[in-house]
């Protein structure tokens, strides 16, 4: 289950050009938000994949310099930009993974609904466009709140009459990044054999850890779960605050966001055995969107997880049910902003 990303130890035994030798090299991959502060290092580290021919970078300014710089790298992947509303759709022609960053980051005291009424408007563009030009993409959305913005997403795609729920995902990896992290540390473990599933949504308390389901088994006193569960939901805001107004997560989510692009491309490439957490259309609730693990394969979610919301804790029950409500909330106010603008 260890997505290709993670480091494994023979591959860092690999000299670092070899790794990035040509192998496919067939993928073209959009990204919207390109020249911002999870844009460009993520730019970078897809730069990097050798399943990647062609980057694409879009925003409403700065991205020429970016992808000049980017451009000298000798990796695979040809590098264009598109500056501005006029070239979007340029930008997106041929695409087979579109990847969504674009929006404003929180400032201190800001929760992720505190972006709602600009980033709302800016997802609906960029996925009108999306629907008009690569309706068969996978698109991955970073943009917050992610609890609101993908169901904004699948309600436009749904107006176009293009929406694929198996190609539509919220990008929660950093979630799952940070739990794998965090777990090692309090329990000394290799950091590369840690996977923890989180589920739910991409906020404060709707972000749930299954610290129980974390693999390899690993034991928890209670006072162990409630403390990295808290920090784990709190996390992005220990970052907000660390910035102190300079913005929020963008090296780590930019980590984050180029695995989930590595797993999706991988998927696309016929591996047959990619699983991440994602925020996607799902009935494994009540809820219509919801965060588990699923299974990627060519055509986007092949199977949505089951057994991990199976054999839950008392304490990962209760939280289920805590974090249901908020969820519902945010989903409703996300279709509801974009059936109003319909
Ligand atoms: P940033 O402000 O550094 O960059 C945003 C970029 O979007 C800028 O370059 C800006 O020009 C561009 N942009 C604005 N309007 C646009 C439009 N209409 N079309 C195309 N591009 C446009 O912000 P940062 O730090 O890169 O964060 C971006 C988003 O990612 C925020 O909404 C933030 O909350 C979210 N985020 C999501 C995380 C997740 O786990 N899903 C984690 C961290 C941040």
């Amino acid at each position: 289950l260890r997505a290709s990303f993670a480091p494994r130890a023979e591959k860092q035994t690999q000299n670092f050009e070899n790794r990035l030798q040509p192998q496919a090299s067939t993928f073209k991959v959009a990204l919207l938000g390109a020249a911002g502060g999870i844009g460009q290092p993520l730019a970078l580290l897809i730069k990097m994949s050798p399943l990647v021919s062609a980057l694409h970078l879009y925003d409403i300014a700065n991205v020429k310099g970016v992808a000049a710089d980017l451009s000298h790298c000798n990796t695979p992947s040809q590098v264009l930009d598109f500056t501005g509303q006029a070239e979007l759709a340029n930008s997106l022609k041929g695409v087979d993974v579109v990847v969504i960053p674009a929006g404003v980051p929180r400032k201190p005291g800001m929760t992720r609904d505190d972006l709602f009424n600009i980033n709302a408007s800016i997802v609906k563009t960029l996925v009108e466009a999306v629907a008009d030009n690569c309706p068969d993409a996978f698109i991955h959305i970073i943009s917050n709140p992610v609890n609101s913005t993908v169901p904004i997403a699948a309600e436009i795609l749904k107006q176009k009459g293009v929406y694929n729920p198996k190609k539509l995902f919220g990008v929660t990896t950093l979630d799952v990044v940070r739990a794998n992290t965090f777990v090692a540390e309090k329990k000394n473990l290799r950091l590369i054999d840690v996977d923890v599933p989180v589920v739910g949504g991409h906020a404060g308390i709707t972000i749930l850890p299954l610290l129980s389901k974390t693999r390899p088994s690993v034991s928890f006193t209670n006072e162990e779960v409630e403390q990295l569960t808290v920090r784990i939901q709190n996390a992005g805001t220990e970052v907000v605050e660390a910035k102190a107004g300079a913005g929020s997560a963008t090296l780590s989510m930019a980590y984050a966001a180029a695995r989930f692009v590595e797993s999706s491309l991988r998927a696309l490439d016929g591996d047959a055995d990619v699983y991440e957490c994602s925020f996607v259309q799902s009935e494994l609730t009540e809820l219509p969107f919801f965060a588990s693990r699923i299974k990627l394969g060519k055509n986007g979610v092949e199977a949505i997880i089951s057994a991990d919301l199976q054999g839950l804790t008392d304490y990962e029950a209760k939280a289920l049910e805590a974090l249901k409500p908020e969820l519902k909330a945010s989903i409703e106010k996300g279709v509801a902003f974009a059936q109003k603008q319909a």
